[in-house]
């Protein structure tokens, strides 16, 4: 019988685990990931949010333990979302964030990355992101930066290493950075919530954080977050963001927009972090836990399809087990 070659075929890098491993463009580690964190002033013992499994809403105390167990995990950088006990329209207080981050410095030093959520989002009665006009039917561009800009400062003061502003107000970025320059904060990074889209995907956080919008002029963020159909408008805010001195550079959602990373990627040379935002997290948990998916392999699998896609920093509700799942491979 004729012997049959196939010169061009792919399949000899598929072989077997060694041509694989030797052959695979993409290699995930720990090292880029940042796990989020939720404190609650109002919380005494740690509460489960539904849908975000392994993930809980601390009080003061028990953040800590949390973080000590993340760090014995090989996690090191957070995303910290401090929720207030008291909502209000303006004049907000922002002690408790102060203090929370003061402690996790008291406990760990130099030893956690801290970045603070900077919104207003958790502070405001209606669930919005900044200061509405008095009729509720506005977000008001300008006096929120002003008080996003302070608030800024007393998380750099309190020793955040990093503000995240995820308001999605123009302007705010180059007003952080004056700031922060000013009071001699110029260690303080800043990743910014750069293309952030008006997403569904965002419904078990914002049970954790008691954030939903519920305005009755405004009803959505709509007019302030990125439309899922505007990729021009994605990339033109991020790099806006860049020139205002942002950092860091983040998408989110970023499972279904992984042609944004990618077309933002080719375009900047900051480093682009990925945030797998809690709907889709508790989307992937769903699917594990109804035995329709490997829990660590799915995972594995979307965090692979972000850094392909030209991810740098990963976000995940799931970082406290990057390392032990990457080891092991399981997929
Ligand atoms: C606050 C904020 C949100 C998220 C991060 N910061 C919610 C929102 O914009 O409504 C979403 C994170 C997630 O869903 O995991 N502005």
């Amino acid at each position: 019988m004729e012997k049959i070659s196939y010169p061009a075929t792919q399949r000899r890098y598929r072989a077997d685990e060694h041509i694989r491993e030797l052959t695979a463009g993409v290699r995930l580690s720990h090292k880029v990931f940042i796990q989020p964190l939720f404190v609650d002033a109002s919380v005494e013992a740690p509460r489960y949010v539904d849908g975000l499994n392994e993930v809980r809403v601390d009080s003061t105390v028990s953040v800590i333990e949390t973080i000590a167990a993340d760090l014995e995990a090989g996690i090191t950088k957070f995303l910290l979302f401090p929720v207030p006990a008291k909502k209000s329209v303006k004049n907000f207080d922002y002690s408790f964030a102060v203090a929370v981050i003061k402690n996790i410095r008291t406990h760990f030093g130099d030893r956690v990355w801290v970045a603070a959520d900077l919104c207003l989002c958790s502070y405001t009665e209606h669930g919005h992101c900044g200061i509405l006009n008095e009729k509720g039917t506005k977000l008001l561009n300008n006096p929120t930066v002003a008080e996003l800009a302070k608030y800024a400062t007393l998380l750099a003061d309190a020793g955040a290493n990093c503000i995240a502003p995820s308001d999605m107000m123009d302007g705010r970025i180059g007003a952080i950075r004056a700031q922060l320059d000013v009071l001699g904060y110029d260690d303080v990074s800043i990743m910014s919530y750069a293309a952030k889209f008006s997403s569904q995907f965002y419904g078990p956080f914002r049970d954790a954080c008691h954030s939903a919008p519920s305005a009755g002029g405004l009803k959505n963020r709509k007019t302030y977050q990125i439309d899922a159909a505007n990729l021009n408008d994605a990339v033109a805010s991020a790099l806006r963001d860049e020139k205002e001195g942002a950092d860091i550079l983040m998408v989110k959602p970023a499972a279904l927009y992984t042609d944004v990373i990618k077309t933002l990627k080719q375009q900047t040379l900051k480093p682009v972090a990925a945030y797998h935002v809690s709907g889709e997290y508790a989307a992937v948990e769903m699917l594990a836990e109804k035995g329709m998916a490997d829990r660590s392999a799915v995972h594995l699998e979307v965090w692979t399809a972000m850094v392909r896609s030209g991810a740098d920093i990963i976000i995940s509700y799931a970082a406290r087990n990057a390392k032990q799942w990457i080891e092991e491979k399981k997929y």
